[in-house]
Formats: structure tokens, sequence, C-alpha cells
């Protein structure tokens, strides 16, 4: 994959949307400074000197799995404490430090994935960080790209075995229009299958925010 670096961008997603075909397919976008970052729910992605990179992709694949679990592994890899929340934060110590943000945009019909990784590196006050483990960012950004050329290269049912052994939601009760239900699994768009021990619901993340869920430990 090739990097691209920018001393400063308003957001490498942003910038990816607006420029994706001067880029070829598997282009990195890095920002060292990104000023104006967004996260899920069109939400403020705050960053400091962090590690926040786009990934272009010319063509689809289940980036749902695919993005979590390649920061995860590296993370791992780090010999950090990580577990993936779904359905694409990843907690270090059960802290998020990680946000990933995945958009699609169509161009005469061929879609082009645009897949937006924030990790919180500096200390703040506001978020959690990962100062403390001295991470070397360079190394942590080939890594999580390595991992992502491996993730890439299965199928959906390896990914998403992968994801479930390594995500925290597997037969936790969550709270859905104030009605608790118990997950049964993750399909292969990464959706949860959830029951209320009679019916079975099936929910995606854009339909439910996570943090405001009620979760059974
Ligand atoms: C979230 O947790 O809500 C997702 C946050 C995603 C942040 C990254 S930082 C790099 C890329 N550019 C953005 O503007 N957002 C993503």
């Amino acid at each position: 994959m090739k990097i691209i670096i920018f001393d400063e961008l308003d957001s490498t997603n942003n910038y990816l949307k607006d420029n994706f075909s001067t880029y070829e397919n598997e282009t990195v976008i890095r920002a060292l400074k990104q000023t104006n970052g967004r996260g899920r729910f069109d939400r403020v992605w705050k960053s400091y000197n962090d590690l926040t990179f786009s990934i272009l992709f010319k063509k689809s694949f289940p980036h749902h799995f695919i993005a979590p679990l390649a920061v995860h592994f590296s993370f791992i890899n780090e010999k950090l404490n990580s577990i993936i929340k779904w359905p694409n934060d990843i907690l270090v110590d059960g802290k998020k430090v990680c946000g990933i943000l995945i958009e699609r945009i169509f161009d005469n019909k061929i879609s082009n994935d645009i897949v937006g990784i924030g990790i919180n590196i500096e200390k703040r006050d506001d978020y959690n960080y990962l100062s403390k483990y001295n991470i070397d960012e360079r190394k942590l950004l080939e890594k999580v790209l390595n991992m992502y050329k491996y993730f890439i290269s299965l199928s959906i049912s390896e990914l998403k075995k992968y994801y479930i052994d390594n995500c925290n939601i597997l037969n936790k009760e969550v709270l859905f229009n104030e009605k608790k239900y118990k997950v049964k699994d993750v399909n292969d768009l990464g959706e949860l299958v959830i029951t209320d021990g009679l019916n079975y619901k099936v929910i995606n993340a854009n339909e439910i925010d996570y943090t405001t869920m009620v979760i059974s430990k």
C-alpha cells in the first residue's frame, strides 16, 4: 500500500472523498495533524499528535470486520491489552483508543470504500490515549497495513470467526427500544442478531448507538 503523508488535513476521510479519483486503489492518506476529524454519527473526532489515516479501496471488502481486526491484532502484537467493541471501536485496558469510520462513495456505479482509522497516541484530557506505551507511530501504521493485507485475503466466514472471537459482544444483554435482548450472533454484514427469548431481530450499527445501550457484564 502506498502511503502519502500530509502535514495537516481537515480530515483524511474528507480528503479522500474529494480526491479519490486521482488516487489508485489501496492508497493510504495520513495526516500528521488532523484539524476537523469526523467520527460515527457525525461526531467530532479530536486529534492531537495521533495516528490518523484513511485507506482508499476501489473495490468492496468486508471492512466492518477487516479494519477492527487489523488494528486489534496490531495492538496485540505491541503487547497491548486490546479488545474489539462492536461495531468497530478498539479498547485497550478497557478504554476506547481507536475509532474507525467506514464510508462508501459511488462513481459511475463503482464503489469506493474509504476506511478512516484514528488511534489516540498523545496524552490529553478528553479521550483515552496510548502515550504511556511508547508507540512508534510509523511502525504501528506499517503493522496495521500488513494486518490489513492478511485479513483481506480471508473468507467472510474466517473473518467473522476472528471478529466474534475478539469482540466482547456475544451473549451480552442490550437495551434496544427500551426492551432487553440478548446478543446471539453477528451476521456477515457485521449486524447484531438479538433475541428477547421469543423473536429474533437484526440491528445494524446505524440503528443503535452502542454507547447508549445497557450492556450486562
Ligand atoms: C468513531 O469512533 O466515531 C470513528 C472515528 C474515526 C476517526 C478517523 S481519524 C482518520 C479518519 N478521518 C476522519 O475524519 N475520521 C477518521
